[in-house]
């Protein structure tokens, strides 16, 4: 199968837009030499965070989310109820440091979501997104050749560049029937040789995820090939029914570390709570060291509220997925509803696909939602593809009113 974004590259060209206001300057003249000659050593200078920016700029000022990649956000009154857990019980927390690796309690309960792994291959992070860069930084080393699921939340590929690495792509297919893993142009990729494999299933922005079979053919290429394998399940636990489930790949190999958290499938990215896993005990310990140089430990509050989370998981879940399975329903029949606007077709597995904008641009048909409706749509331009597609974010249980107000503004 061809590689995708080859040929729609170059029919349409698209760039990411330098940030409002991000002006070049002139460099600083430099201060006086001190370094008795040795060259001084240069960290590349990281560009802006696409995704991040812009909800930052945006988020906040509408009334509702149409893109949004977690589920509903709970109440930390919700998660004492799921979880029957007495409020005093959280009023009498004490708010010392924690421990280093994660409390106990709390990763002998994230152990038991990783058959085969014990509580000493997890180490409790502040937020997926520390776990995701302390991994990395941890994994890869300059001159790396890394292959990347593209297109890919930003960091996933901006880590493995700021170190150094040698980055290739691997895309996902795209075509106007919707989006597929492209087996083949891995194959191609690993005829040279890699040090390294990320990935992020259920795929973020596209809703992609291989079936379990085509899962262990990936583990079975890890091994062969011998890469270090980043699997970024940061929206595990939101496949339509348990079937399609992937079992985490930490858990079919040592080479492999797992990344998953509270954010997105469990609703509580206020939390910022993530874990690792691996099987490789001296690489857990390195990603440990390393979090000493970041934020120590987690904190309390966080990694109680997770407890009683993880805990309550499986009615949590399985709320959170019938919600996206009726949002689903809902997108289908908006786009029915209103033909010549966007084709829709359900994600694979996870909160998050995108929706192929059918006339004008992705950025116009955004903004005009955002103006008109009040309701935040994602233009694809921002996970560096052309600018045709929304992406469309399930999880949010007051979707149907944002689907309104989409409507409402193509009507205004
Ligand atoms: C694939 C993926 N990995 C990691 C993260 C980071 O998660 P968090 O924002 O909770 O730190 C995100 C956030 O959107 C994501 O989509």
């Amino acid at each position: 199968m061809a590689s995708c974004y080859g040929a729609i590259d170059r029919a349409v060209s698209f760039r990411i837009p330098r940030a409002p206001g991000r002006i070049p300057l002139d460099p600083p003249p430099s201060p006086p030499d001190s370094s008795g000659g040795m060259p001084t050593p240069t960290m590349p200078e990281s560009p802006p965070f696409h995704l991040e920016r812009y909800f930052a700029r945006w988020e906040n000022t509408v009334s509702r989310q149409l893109s949004a990649s977690d589920c509903r956000p709970l109440r930390v009154t919700d998660v004492l109820n799921w979880s029957k857990t007495p409020t005093d019980q959280l009023l009498q927390l004490r708010l010392g440091y924690t421990q280093s690796a994660g409390d106990p309690e709390l990763r002998r309960e994230i152990a038991t979501f990783y058959p085969g792994r014990k509580d000493d291959d997890v180490l409790v992070v502040n937020a997926p997104q520390e776990a995701l860069a302390l991994a990395l930084r941890a994994m890869l080393r300059p001159g790396d050749r890394v292959i990347v699921q593209t297109p890919c939340y930003q960091s996933l590929k901006q880590i493995a560049l700021q170190i150094g690495c040698q980055v290739v792509d691997w895309p996902v297919h795209v075509d106007d029937n919707g989006f597929a893993i492209d087996w083949n142009s891995l194959h191609d990729l690993l005829h040279e040789p890699a040090a390294a494999l990320i990935t992020n299933f259920p795929h973020n922005p596209t809703g992609v995820q291989p079936t379990p079979d085509e899962w262990q053919h990936l583990v079975a290429k890890v091994e062969h090939h011998g890469l270090r394998w980043f699997s970024d399940e940061i929206y595990r636990g939101l496949a339509p029914d348990d079937v399609f489930e992937l079992v985490p790949a930490a858990c079919l190999t040592t080479r492999a570390v797992s990344l998953w958290g509270l954010s997105k499938s469990f609703g509580l990215a206020g939390l910022r709570l993530g874990w690792l896993v691996t099987g490789d005990r001296e690489l857990r310990t390195r990603i440990e060291e390393a979090k000493d140089w970041s934020s120590i430990c987690s904190n309390a509050v966080s990694e109680f509220l997770g407890l009683q989370a993880l805990r309550a998981a499986k009615p949590l879940l399985a709320g959170n997925r019938r919600i996206i399975a009726q949002n689903g329903q809902r997108m289908a029949s908006f786009a029915r509803r209103n033909p010549g606007l966007v084709a829709f077709s359900p994600p694979a597995a996870g909160p998050v696909t995108m929706a192929r904008v059918l006339s004008g641009n992705a950025t116009d048909l955004a903004t005009r939602v955002r103006e008109k409706g009040s309701a935040l749509l994602v233009p694809s331009y921002l996970f560096d593809m052309p600018d045709r597609w929304v992406r469309i974010g399930l999880g949010r249980a007051d979707f149907d009113d944002a689907l309104r107000r989409w409507e409402m503004a193509m009507r205004a």
